[in-house]
């Protein structure tokens, strides 16, 4: 049954496994309340893998990564997008939709790599090495995406740095998933000191405890890990990449070096599967709640608007992305 036709009792037996029953009636009249305004304002809700239960398998339309989020905004049939996820991905959804309404249910939801670097530092990158292409992560603002190249995200990097055909590349901000992907390919690498201040957290030692301690676990992590803790997982790939390997291998035991959320979004497919769960929590994913969604729609807040002269070129960014 599709979402917008449900109601919040029938959604209840989607996320029993990772919701208590005694928790549930703190969620359920919001999420009528969400449903049915979705309904009148003819929305859409798309949300990232990161968020909570609640959000992610009883009102969200569209779930993903940050690539899929960005696929799937261009080709949402809406006059309302709400964003559930951090700021970078709503201006992502509204440089691909300039004639919806895209909404950001906190403004507050930042991102700690997308703190790490301005417009201005990019230009001084392109200073410093003259005619090198420079590829910026989608955790950016769409300042920094209008002086790049081309974007990427963990989902494609390695295909977008090798679809420019040069020896060397910048690739802003992220430097673990650079160092991460220059570990992959020949082409030289120059990367910046920004970092995600969830992922950045995990270290190699807490993979060996967690196999000491969780005999035949199997250890996923995300690009956004150091490259230390990359070496010792078993599999590293962007959020949707993690999900996929879950379905397709089905391991019997597995932890997920990332964001807490997604081990409760994912076991909710995988019954079969047991997640060992050490939590890193991204506080900014964390500002994203049901009563504020529903505010938001009711409200129409908070509307997320792009300076028109960095749009046209942050988006040209991000459609070369999307067409390697
Ligand atoms: P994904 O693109 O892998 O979903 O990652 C986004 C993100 O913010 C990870 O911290
Ligand atoms: Fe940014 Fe890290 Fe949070 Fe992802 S998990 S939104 S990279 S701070």
């Amino acid at each position: 049954m599709p979402i917008s036709l449900s109601t919040a009792a029938s959604l209840y037996d989607r996320v029993r496994r990772v919701i208590p029953s005694i928790e549930w009636p703190a969620f359920s009249d919001d999420i009528d309340a969400i449903l049915a305004l979705k309904r009148e304002r003819n929305a859409v809700i798309l949300a990232h893998n990161y968020q909570t239960p609640e959000i992610f398998h009883c009102v969200a339309d569209i779930v993903g990564d940050s690539l899929a989020l960005a696929r799937k905004a261009m080709t949402v049939d809406a006059d309302v997008i709400v964003l559930a996820g951090v700021h970078f991905m709503a201006e992502t959804a509204k440089l691909l939709n300039p004639g919806k309404t895209v909404l950001i249910p906190d403004l507050g939801a930042g991102c700690s790599l997308a703190d790490s670097i301005t417009a201005s530092d990019v230009r001084l990158m392109r200073q410093r090495y003259p005619g090198v292409p420079v590829v910026t992560y989608v955790n950016t603002s769409a300042a920094v995406k209008a002086e790049s190249d081309i974007c990427c995200t963990s989902g494609n990097a390695l295909a977008v740095v090798e679809s420019l055909g040069t020896p060397r590349v910048i690739m802003l901000p992220d430097e673990y998933l650079a160092r991460n992907i220059a570990a992959q390919t020949k082409v030289e690498i120059i990367a910046w000191k920004g970092h995600c201040e969830v992922h950045e957290r995990f270290t190699p030692a807490d993979i060996r405890e967690l196999r000491e301690a969780h005999p035949g676990v199997t250890v996923l992590a995300h690009p956004e890990c150091p490259p230390e803790v990359v070496a010792e997982a078993d599999f590293a790939g962007s959020t949707a990449a993690m999900s996929d390997y879950v379905g397709r291998h089905k391991p019997r035991r597995v932890v997920l070096m990332t964001e807490c959320s997604m081990s409760d979004n994912v076991a909710v497919e995988h019954p079969e599967v047991d997640f060992v769960r050490p939590c890193n929590l991204c506080p900014h994913m964390k500002r994203i709640t049901l009563p504020n969604i529903r505010a938001a729609l009711k409200e129409n807040r908070h509307v997320v608007t792009i300076d028109p002269n960095v749009a046209d070129r942050a988006r040209r960014a991000v459609e070369r992305m999307l067409a390697v």
